[in-house]
């Protein structure tokens, strides 16, 4: 068969074998994904990978088949690689013995043979587990300009935009494959062309908008184009710190989640908005406008799709994106404040926050004082995906709330502000 795209000699030897039939099959799959997108060439991988697929619910046999294939052949990525997070946390998530029955043993009945697929892959270690991979503690955290293999959409936004590397919006196994062969098709997102901004947004709301709903506004709107945000520096700053990286995750995975954007551009803030400034927007970028009866035009558009509109919440979800350390701290904060307010001492409601493994241990250990506080509230931390815990018949059924956007999107969970969550959790009641 006759291919469009340029290989190497050595990409040439491994179609034909050189390295065994299944590398022959993932170097096949990848020209093909490539071509399908007008890729010409294939470019190295320059630092380790990230797998979307981190749960083993029992429909997947595919996966785990060729993951076994994969195996068998004795292939490997090429460098230690980082997973999206668990499904399951019987520990700090509750359920009730019926649903644990049928989360261990139907519905993520193969979680302990997938993990063990992962290990012999080069599964970083045990804490490897989250979507927010790039945080320092957990050190899967790529540098500007390098070239990945990622399929989470949170974690490619941010890299994309807030690091400044280089991943296209992937599939599960594609990223895989990736990382096994080492290289990527050239497309989309890796060219310098198709990395300016086809949108120019225009903040010009009073104070600072919340992260998701800009976000989710924004995806909304143009969907998988770049979009160039102008105007919201006066609200978050020049410098990209700890909170203003906070702040851009949030936002991100709103975009990458509501739409389908895998890179944005804040000005003066973002890397390639810095080294290039509008030279990185397309002559011809529409604008977009966002106000803040702009914000609330979206906020009030999300569905509510509780069987009981006006049932009593019974689950709150912070933390998808898997929150920071200096979010986890913030938030015991603001959980502290609203308590005191509403003369409490514990939250109302079953209320967690999820975290990356590593992170939470950095937290234990180095800001017990936060930690302390958050157990004494009666607020849970654990290392789940919300998403892949709800995503079942079960858990569907459940009223709960978040303040993530993208949760929202994909459970029949109800989005609220980070003020509001807070001041519903602490009551335990809308
Ligand atoms: Fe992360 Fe799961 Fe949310 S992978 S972004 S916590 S949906």
């Amino acid at each position: 068969m006759e291919y469009k795209m340029i290989l190497t000699p050595e990409e040439e030897a491994i179609l034909n074998g050189s390295q065994g039939e299944t590398m022959a099959k993932v170097i096949k799959t990848l020209i093909l994904y490539g071509e399908t997108f007008g890729a010409k060439r294939f470019v190295d991988v320059t630092a380790p990978g990230h797998v979307v697929t981190s749960f083993g619910i029992s429909v997947m046999s595919p996966v785990f088949n060729i993951t076994q294939e994969l195996i068998d052949a004795g292939l490997k990525a090429k460098a230690p690689f980082t997973v999206d997070p668990r499904p399951i946390d019987y520990a700090n998530v509750k359920c009730n013995p019926i649903e644990k029955l049928i989360f261990s043993k139907i519905l993520y009945g193969e979680q302990a043979r997938y993990e063990a697929q992962l290990r012999k892959l080069g599964l970083k270690d045990q804490n490897a587990f989250t979507c927010a991979c790039y945080l320092d503690q957990v050190g899967n955290t790529p540098k500007k300009g390098d070239i990945l293999s990622w399929a989470e959409s949170s974690a490619v936004v941010y890299a994309n935009s807030v690091i400044g590397a280089r991943c296209n919006r992937n599939s599960g196994i594609i990223e895989l494959f990736g990382m096994i062969l080492g290289k990527v098709p050239e497309f989309d997102l890796l060219t310098d062309e198709d990395r300016k901004a086809k949108w120019i947004i225009e903040v010009k709301t009073s104070k600072k908008p919340e992260a998701q709903v800009l976000g989710s506004a924004i995806g909304l709107k143009v969907m998988e184009d770049v979009p160039y945000i102008k105007g919201l520096n006066q609200f978050i700053g020049t410098t990209l710190d700890d909170e203003t990286k906070s702040y851009l995750k949030d936002m991100g995975a709103a975009t990458a989640s509501n739409g389908a954007v895998g890179l944005y551009h804040v000005e003066n803030l973002t890397p390639e908005a810095v080294e290039f400034g509008e030279d990185i927007i397309n002559k011809d970028a529409k604008v977009y406008v966002i106000d803040d009866a702009e914000l609330e035009r979206v906020k009030a558009s999300y569905p509510v799709m509780w069987k009981d509109p006006n049932g009593k919440p019974d689950r709150c979800f912070i933390g998808c994106p898997h929150l920071t350390y200096a979010q986890l701290g913030e938030w015991t904060d603001k959980f502290e404040a609203e308590l005191k307010k509403q003369g409490k001492t514990k939250v109302g409601m079953n209320t967690i926050m999820t975290t990356a493994p590593d992170v939470l241990e950095a937290f234990k250990a180095g800001d017990k004082a936060h930690y302390d506080k958050l157990v004494k509230m009666g607020i849970h931390l654990t290392s789940i995906c919300p998403l892949m815990y709800m995503n079942n018949p079960l858990c569907g059924k459940k009223n709960v709330i978040t303040n993530s956007n993208k949760l929202r999107t994909y459970t029949t969970s109800r989005y609220y502000t980070n003020n509001e969550i807070c001041e519903i959790a602490v009551k335990g009641e809308i």
